[in-house]
Formats: structure tokens, C-alpha cells, sequence
């Protein structure tokens, strides 16, 4: 899977093809319309109050595509910030892909100069922001996972094998110690399958240590792990994606085809409570959106009957968190670095979060 996403010129995030929206393979809420990138730059102007400072505020985003999102936000933030505050916002891309750095410098150069910088990979970052928000909009679906099944009362791997006619799977012994830890315990039926994401918490590690103080927000589909080891989810969630369409055959257009897993968010938050980070918030997009947008609603009602431009944002708004569309499927998991775990009640996107973060578990 990492090869099949990641090898830098067959890979399939490498290539310069859109993959997302329309013309690509899948939705993302950033290729909705700029109404995501609108209130993320409000929970950005929340957590610059959480955090105050007089350096540089970074804004560290990972998975950045073609800079849209980057470029939603930074463009709100210019016009709910002053300017002292604004002019101390970096944005730092994280991306490791040539092609995709160069489209985000198209997207976003001539309108924020040396405001954005990039990075190849997170362990750059580390320890480089004093204090500053991580952002990330569907990056760890796309994290490669091992698949495992549960057979004659042990856990196997599921291995990629070539065959003459293309390539198949076949079952052998777990290849990662750090497997058997994250199966321990877990009671399914003979002939469960199912995937475990090492690079997740790998990658957490990492997020971690970006800032000194800092919050990092992960939006993403996934489950919390009672759903995610649910007995009836006993094929596993990696899938793949072409054209809007669901491919049967996971071997079939490598490279050309999307491949994703959920999210474990109780794994992730595990991961993080383990890095020295505290949960802050965690529910479905559409509830943190809603409770989000409470200031901008106001302000719409208030403009009176709303243009075209403004009903164009309000139906993005409803796509965005309707239960049917994005609002439900797609979580957000808040976490903070040194801001204390009462920074959460300051977060208004987390204020009709239900259970939140208890139902992590
Ligand atoms: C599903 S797309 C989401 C794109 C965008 N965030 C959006 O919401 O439209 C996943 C993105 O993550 C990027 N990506 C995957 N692994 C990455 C990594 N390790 N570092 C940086 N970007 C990565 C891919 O290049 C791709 O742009």
C-alpha cells in the first residue's frame, strides 16, 4: 500500500493527475467550496487566543493537495485578523511530492509570498514552531495499513504475493512485533479480518513534537474501536477508489487507484495521550461545523436576504454537515500541547460535541 501510494513517480499520490473532485476519484470537504477553508480560519482565530505570542503563529498543514484548503483559510484569516496578527501567521505545507509542492506554489504564491513554506516530511518540523495549530483534512485514511485475519486462533498477516497472472494474498506470520501488541486482547470469530495502522502512531509521535505549544486537528472518516472491531465489520475497512466508484479488486489499476482505510481515532488518541498530548475535543464534522459557524450564521442573518455568493456558501455549509453527506461520516480530534485541557470549552466547534471525547473510550 505504500508503494502503491507513495513510490515517487508511479505512486499514486506522485503523479500530477487531480484526484480530488469532479474530474478525480473521491469528494474531499476542501473541494466542496471555500465554506470549509471559511471556518477552519475561525477555529484558527481561536487557538491564536488560546496561545498568544508575539512570534510567528504557525499553521502547519499536512496532505495539502493543491493548496486550496491553505488558501481558503489564509484568505478568511486575512479578514477577521488584524494586520500585526496576520502578518505573523506562517504556513507551513508539509509535502513530500515535487509535483504537488509546485502546484501549492501556483495556488499560493502570488497572494502570500514567503507567508507559506514547504517542508518534505513532518520530522522537519519538529521543534521548529514555538506555538501554532497542525491541520490535517483526510491524510491518515491514506496511511498504509497491514492487514490482518484471525485464523486457527491466531492472528496472521495477510501478505501481497505475485502470481503469474498479476498478484494475490496469502496468510503468514505477523511481520511487526508492534502487530501483536495492537491485536492483544481483541476477541473476534475464526476469519476476521481486519487492519492495523502502525504509521499512525508513528506519525503522532511526530505531530507531537512539532510545537512548544500548539493544537493539532485531525478531520478524517474513521471509527472509535468498539465500531472499528464491531463483529459485523469482519472484512476490515480498506477500500479502493476510481472514478467516484468502488473498485472491487484492490490489485486492479495500481497506481491509478485510490487506496484508504478508516481512521481508529481510540488508537490515534491512545497515541497521543502516550506523545504528552491531552484530548481535546473529538465529534462528528457536522457538529463541530455547526458549532462553528454560530458567529458567522449571526452575521449572514444579520447582512439580511443573502446573495448569490452567499447562498452558494450556505448550501456548501448544508453538504457539509448533513448527516447523508459529509456531517457525519468524516470526524474531527482535537489535540493540545501545553494549553491544559480547559483550552476545550474555548473551542465553540466542540460545544454540541454529545459524548465527545469520552466515547473514545
Ligand atoms: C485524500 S487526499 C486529501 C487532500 C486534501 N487534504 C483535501 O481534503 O482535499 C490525501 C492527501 O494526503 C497527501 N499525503 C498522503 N500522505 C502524505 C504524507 N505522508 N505527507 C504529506 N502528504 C501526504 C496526498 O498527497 C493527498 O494530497
Amino acid at each position: 500500500m505504500a508503494r502503491v501510494l507513495y513510490h515517487p513517480e508511479w505512486g499514486y499520490y506522485a503523479g500530477g493527475a487531480a484526484r480530488v473532485g469532479r474530474a478525480g476519484d473521491f469528494f474531499t470537504s476542501v473541494s466542496v467550496g471555500d465554506c470549509f477553508g471559511i471556518l477552519l480560519a475561525r477555529h484558527v482565530t481561536e487557538v491564536m487566543g488560546l496561545l498568544p505570542g508575539d512570534g510567528a503563529f504557525h499553521i502547519v498543514e499536512q496532505g495539502a493537495n493543491d493548496g486550496r484548503l491553505a488558501r481558503d483559510i489564509l484568505v478568511h484569516l486575512r479578514l477577521l485578523l488584524p494586520e500585526e496578527d496576520f502578518a505573523r501567521i506562517r504556513y507551513a505545507i508539509i509535502e513530500p511530492f515535487p509535483r504537488l509542492r509546485k502546484r501549492q506554489r501556483a495556488t499560493l504564491k502570488e497572494k502570500f509570498g514567503s507567508q507559506v513554506v514547504h517542508f518534505a516530511g513532518i520530522e522537519g518540523v519538529a521543534g521548529k514552531c514555538e506555538r501554532g495549530l497542525f491541520l490535517s483534512n483526510e491524510l491518515l485514511d491514506a496511511f498504509p495499513v497491514h492487514r490482518v485475519v484471525f485464523e486457527t486462533e491466531r492472528w496472521r498477516e495477510i501478505h501481497v504475493v505475485e502470481k503469474e497472472d498479476g498478484f494475490g494474498e496469502s496468510a503468514g506470520d505477523l511481520s511487526d512485533p508492534r502487530l501483536t501488541a495492537a491485536l492483544k486482547g481483541l476477541s473476534v470469530a475464526e476469519g476476521y479480518r481486519t487492519e492495523i495502522c502502525l504509521a499512525a502512531s508513528e506519525w503522532m509521535r511526530e505531530a507531537a513534537s512539532i510545537f512548544g505549544r500548539g493544537l493539532v486537528t485531525v478531520i478524517d472518516y474513521g471509527l472509535v474501536e468498539e465500531a472499528y472491531f464491531s463483529p459485523e465489520r469482519n472484512e476490515g475497512t480498506l477500500r479502493g477508489y476510481r472514478e467516484h466508484r468502488l473498485v472491487e479488486d484492490l490489485y486492479d489499476g495500481i497506481g491509478e487507484t485510490d487506496l484508504t482505510a478508516h481512521v481508529n481515532f481510540s488508537h490515534l488518541a491512545r497515541s497521543a495521550r502516550a506523545s504528552g498530548l491531552d484530548v481535546l475535543g473529538f465529534c462528528e464534522q457536522g457538529r463541530f461545523l455547526v458549532g462553528q459557524a454560530a458567529d458567522w450564521m449571526g452575521e449572514i442573518e444579520a447582512a439580511g436576504a443573502p446573495d448569490a455568493r452567499t447562498a452558494s456558501l450556505i448550501r456548501q455549509f448544508q453538504t457539509l454537515i448533513h448527516p447523508g453527506m459529509m456531517g457525519r461520516a468524516f470526524q474531527i480530534l482535537t489535540f493540545g500541547k501545553n494549553v491544559g485541557t480547559d483550552a476545550a470549552r474555548r473551542l465553540t466547534g466542540f460545544q454540541h460535541a454529545g459524548e465527545g471525547a469520552a466515547g473514545l473510550g
